[in-house]
């Protein structure tokens, strides 16, 4: 079937999106175009990250910072700081080097099309289109998870995912149509959170219902149909949490590659699928304490597995010299007082906060 002969679908998409529109800090009323570093800022802190978490910090970005000129201008610790809790961090690395690229290259303009976006640090595929489309109504078609399943169910394609991937991304491209590209784009967006969920979805309200293959022949429950990824591995871990008796931390930058890179971490054993490393996990402290092991454990889900982290806790004289194996060149004493200034990763919040526990 095709449910798209004369672009009755992004009609369709584009008179619901008038009405029931989610407002949102990043988006303008309908006729007025928005601003390139809004719509580029918004793209990035939405890149694996929700939309309800990512409001507040949109909002505390654009009034400390702007424009794109007063971003470049900032220090990157500063963005850091103010990025700490989002998650995935080289975003924020890669924010601050893109809007200085754009200060000194593009003399303060985003470009406008997708190729040239594709240039620009921390911009990909799916956000050269969305903001080609959103900032410049270029007729770009970005397709993430929820794009796919609006898609997959419109035409009823029963091939699973990921092997479906290039054939929704064609069949999205098609619907999309020459003018209002951008509201087109976040139509499909707004359709995929709110009506056409991967449970349960509101068939009922949906203005695509009509021309839906699956919703037709009652497919909804079963498209997109997914290969099974298994589980999550879980991983195993000590963090250790050193308090001086002078009121410091001690942290470590994690390594310039990987996950978390050059971040502030508690420091850890290695984080390791086999438990014996808990077993272990002493020849791995940084300081030699009298550790004591705090009930509990902290848990942290990553793209990839999840980890669950033991945290042993010691007060340590001033001097307490640190082992080889904590390598010192990476490591800082920080007051306690001065830790909520620090671009911590979540994961390092819950340790300290676990850690501090009943003290
Ligand atoms: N997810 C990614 N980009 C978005 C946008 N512009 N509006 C709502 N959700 C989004």
């Amino acid at each position: 079937m095709q449910p798209d002969q004369d672009g009755d679908v992004a009609a369709a998409l584009l008179g619901w999106y008038d009405t029931e529109r989610r407002d949102l800090p990043w988006r303008t009323p309908p006729g007025i175009r928005p601003d390139p570093y809004r719509v580029w800022l918004s793209e990035i802190m939405l890149q694996q990250t929700t939309v309800k978490a990512v409001i507040g910090y949109f909002e505390k970005f654009v009034s400390r910072w702007p424009t794109v000129e007063a971003l470049a201008a900032a220090d990157l610790d500063e963005v850091l700081s103010a990025w700490a809790g989002l998650g995935y961090y080289t975003r924020a690395r890669n924010l601050h080097r893109c809007a200085r690229k754009v200060v000194e290259q593009y003399g303060g303009q985003f470009p406008r099309s997708e190729v040239e976006l594709l240039k620009l640090p921390g911009i990909g595929p799916y956000t050269a289109a969305a903001i080609a489309a959103i900032a410049f109504d270029e007729q770009a078609t970005p397709v993430d998870g929820n794009v796919e399943r609006v898609v997959a169910r419109l035409f009823g394609v029963q091939e699973p995912l990921p092997a479906a991937k290039p054939t929704l991304r064609h069949l999205a491209a098609k619907l999309t149509p020459a003018r209002r590209s951008g509201d087109f784009a976040q139509a499909m967006m707004d359709l995929g959170a709110t009506v056409c969920t991967p449970r349960r979805p509101s068939c009922l309200m949906c203005p695509l219902s009509r021309h839906c293959v699956a919703q037709a022949n009652g497919l909804q429950a079963v498209i997109p149909a997914k290969v099974d990824k298994g589980e999550r591995p879980i991983r195993f871990g000590v963090a250790f949490l050193a308090l001086r008796e002078d009121g410091c931390v001690l942290l470590r930058r994690r390594p310039d590659t990987g996950l978390l890179a050059r971040m502030m971490e508690v420091p850890t054993t290695e984080w390791l699928e086999n438990p014996r490393v808990l077993a272990e996990a002493l020849r791995a402290a940084p300081v030699r304490a009298d550790w004591w092991q705090v009930p509990g454990q902290v848990v942290h889900t990553f793209t990839h597995f999840r980890l669950e982290l033991i945290v042993y806790r010691a007060v340590v004289p001033i001097e307490s010299p640190l082992t080889f194996w904590a390598d010192p060149s990476r490591c800082q004493w920080i007051p306690r007082r001065e830790l909520h200034r620090k671009a911590l990763p979540s994961l390092m919040r819950k340790v300290i906060t676990h850690g501090l526990r009943e003290m």
